[in-house]
């Protein structure tokens, strides 16, 4: 078969079954083109909940498709490749995080989204690059935190929010650990009014020469709000699809990794993906994740804690970060919104529960106004750091 007979193959399978395609923005161009929603870790699990359609296809590494699982438990999840890993989540096994946790019984557990589900249960709250500082400054500063997997984005957090109360586990991105600085200072020489941009799961002596450090999403938004027509972009290579789409005047620079003269560097689990495995996989509609329930509900609260956790992201645009720019009024109105919610996973190890969500997305719903509703899907803008 060729390229375009297996679009059109993957189109119908779709349409005969009802199929919808998420993908990360690290998978190849052709992966990306054939997605019906494209995202950052954040959007994507937010999307997987909400999503109508009984069988979501995902193009993306093996956790992306567990959290898309835990939160829509009655549709049938696809994963073309389940040995598509993560080399954070293989850092962090759910028995050496619980042994860290007798260690810490008093510690909270804020675990990046690029984590087993046996790990998302054992955790208070999920988060990824988007949100991991709002999560963590949601949190009252006096009480300790187990930071888990990912060394760098930890210590990032820590760095900003000054706190010296977090165990960080020891594990790492091997994509975002390869850039080289030495690479980066090059190209800045090279082009010296380029902005560097970079992901927090990248090492702190690059964090330190950046420009703007953020999630792909943010990262995104960055180059479009910026004056900069030129961006050093130190993160996987696959967003340089989306940012040459959205941005096709601007030019961006892939870094260079340790020892490299120059290029990019690729996750090669998140290109395991590929055209034919998304047809075969829709076509027998296996393989499927399947996760027994205790774990799967276990799983379920924490990255409902996540997804619920966004007040701080929302502001009447005089905050720098602010990531929805809304008048004051519907700020305060929001913010109030979720005062109740804050406070009661401020106040509990428990964590909020699924009625509290449905109330204060209600909320938010009522409160719309000077003349902007704010919807679900206005919502699930303010957490993608969208406008
Ligand atoms: P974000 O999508 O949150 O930027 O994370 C990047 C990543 O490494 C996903 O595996
Ligand atoms: Fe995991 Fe890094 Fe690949 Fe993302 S880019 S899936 S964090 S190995």
């Amino acid at each position: 078969m060729t390229k375009e007979e297996i679009r059109n193959r993957i189109e119908q399978l779709k349409r005969e079954k009802g199929a919808v395609i998420l993908a990360h923005y690290y998978t190849t161009k052709e992966v990306q083109e054939i997605a019906d929603f494209l995202g950052d870790s954040l959007a994507l699990s937010v999307k997987a909940r909400d999503i109508e359609a009984p069988i979501i296809l995902f193009a993306g590494v093996n956790f992306m498709a567990e959290t898309a699982k835990v939160l829509s438990p009655n549709k049938k999840v696809l994963i073309p490749v389940p040995e598509a890993g993560c080399s954070l989540a293989e850092s962090c096994e759910a028995e050496a995080l619980a042994r860290l946790k007798a260690q810490y019984p008093d510690h909270k557990v804020v675990s990046y989204v690029n984590t087993s589900v046996g790990v998302k249960a054992l955790t208070d709250v999920c988060c990824t690059s988007t949100n991991a500082l709002k999560v963590v400054e949601s949190i009252p500063r006096e009480q300790p935190i187990i930071f888990a997997p990912d060394r760098n984005l930890g210590s990032y957090i820590q760095r900003v929010t000054g706190r010296d109360n977090m165990v960080i586990w020891d594990g790492a991105c091997l994509v975002h650990e390869e850039f080289s600085l030495e690479g980066i200072l090059r190209l800045k020489t090279e082009h010296p009014e380029a902005k560097v941009v970079v992901h927090p799961e990248c090492k702190a002596e690059l964090v330190a020469v950046a420009d703007y450090v953020g999630s792909t999403a943010g990262i995104l938004d960055y180059c479009k709000e910026s004056d900069a027509e030129t961006f050093i972009v130190v993160t996987e290579s696959g967003i340089l699809v989306e940012m040459e789409k959205r941005l096709p005047s601007k030019r961006f620079i892939p870094a260079p990794t340790i020892g490299s003269e120059g290029g990019c560097n690729e996750c090669h689990y998140m290109k395991m993906v590929t055209l034919e495995n998304l047809r075969d996989c829709l076509r027998d509609e296996t393989p499927e994740v399947v996760i027994d329930e205790a774990t799967r509900a276990a799983a379920e609260r924490s990255i409902k804690n996540m997804i619920a956790n966004i007040s701080g992201m929302i502001c009447d645009g005089a905050k720098p970060g602010c990531a929805l720019k809304v008048t004051s009024g519907v700020a305060t109105a929001i913010f109030s919104a979720y005062l109740a919610m804050q406070h009661s996973f401020a106040d509990s190890t428990e964590g909020i529960v699924e009625d509290d969500i449905d109330r204060t997305i209600h909320n938010l719903t009522r409160i719309g106004h000077d003349g902007m509703q704010v919807t679900d899907d206005l919502i699930l803008d303010i957490m993608t750091h969208k406008q």
